[in-house]
């Protein structure tokens, strides 16, 4: 495996890291089926991929967004669905498997099946300021130089353009009282306090003595989601997004939260309608602050600077 060691995250932290290479060679076998989780959800826990376009469709609406680029658009899912709702939107992918995937689905909807081709995120062939909105869903955490990636999808967008990105949430780790909260605190608060190296670890000790899981999620052998979580994975703050992309000339707008978590993960199991409860939530917090600790995922909008709006 190759890693540039020097690679930028663009203020993100990073929970685990592969190559661009591993991160295809998943959505070309195990997750070549990506596209399934639109299909018919169940409308009362949908998959949090559908609460993420619903999401995203609000957005589109409140900007008024047209003249659309899907950057790692897998198998066309969201292309599709702008496009059944007249927008004028292409997009590409590194996942081959995928994209012919997402070629048939065009054609079988009565669309251009070229409006789904192969591309690399870190390396696109669109020239310039080429559209105006340009959509980055559920790719930039597994993107290990995601400085390149970021500079690529603003490079596309013309000034006054709009993006709108997805993260994985950093402080969703606090909410989850388990290891992930352990290491919030040894990672990003306990570094800035002036500690020895054994009040450090005393505090970490205390710290994990308060929580009544704090080995958990451990990683199960058997796991579907075992070879997910070995790719690349990094989060972002939703309250440094706005400064973390502000030297790409982008100007933050707002964030958008999806797939709400009610209570802590660790308590799913004692509450059966969890998912339930948590869709009901995504239907009116999306733009809530809720969200910045209820939700694993987040959505962050920016305007490129320069332009007439
Ligand atoms: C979680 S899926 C999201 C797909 C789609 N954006 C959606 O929201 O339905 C992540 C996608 O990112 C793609 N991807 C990851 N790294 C990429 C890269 N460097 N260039 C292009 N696509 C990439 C994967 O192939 C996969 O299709």
């Amino acid at each position: 495996m190759e890693i540039d060691e020097q690679a930028g995250f663009v203020g993100g932290t990073v929970v685990s890291r592969s190559s661009l290479e591993e991160v295809r060679k998943f959505y070309n076998t195990v997750g070549a089926d990506w596209g399934n989780r639109y299909q018919a959800p169940d409308e009362k826990a949908p998959d949090p991929a559908v609460l993420r376009l619903r999401v995203v469709i609000k957005l589109i609406e409140r900007y008024g967004c047209d003249n659309i680029f899907d950057a790692g658009c897998g198998d066309a899912p969201v292309v599709a669905e702008l496009l059944r709702r007249g927008k004028t939107v292409r997009g590409v992918d590194f996942s081959e498997v995928l994209v012919n995937r997402g070629k048939s689905l065009l054609e079988k909807q009565g669309f251009d099946p070229r409006l789904c081709e192969v591309g690399d995120v870190t390396n696109l062939a669109e020239p310039d300021g080429a559209h105006d909105t340009v959509l980055c869903l559920g790719v930039l955490p597994h993107i290990d130089r995601m400085d390149r990636a970021v500079g690529e999808l603003v490079r596309i967008t013309r000034p006054g353009g709009i993006l709108i990105l997805s993260f994985r949430n950093d402080l969703f780790d606090l909410f989850t009282f388990n290891r992930f909260t352990v290491e919030f605190f040894a990672d990003r608060l306990l570094p800035a306090v002036p500690f020895t190296p054994e009040e450090r670890d005393r505090a970490l000790r205390g710290i994990a003595g308060l929580l009544a899981f704090p080995d958990r999620p451990g990683e199960s052998p058997d796991s579907p989601h075992r070879e997910f979580y070995r790719l690349t994975r990094i989060n972002h703050n939703p309250l440094t997004i706005a400064a973390d992309l502000e030297p790409f000339g982008m100007t933050h707008l707002v964030n958008g939260y999806y797939k709400f978590h009610p209570l802590p993960p660790l308590l799913q199991e004692q509450f059966p309608n969890f998912s339930e409860i948590g869709a009901r939530m995504d239907e009116t917090l999306s733009f809530s602050w809720l969200g910045m600790f209820m939700c694993s995922t987040f959505i962050a909008v920016f305007r490129k600077n320069g332009g007439c709006r």
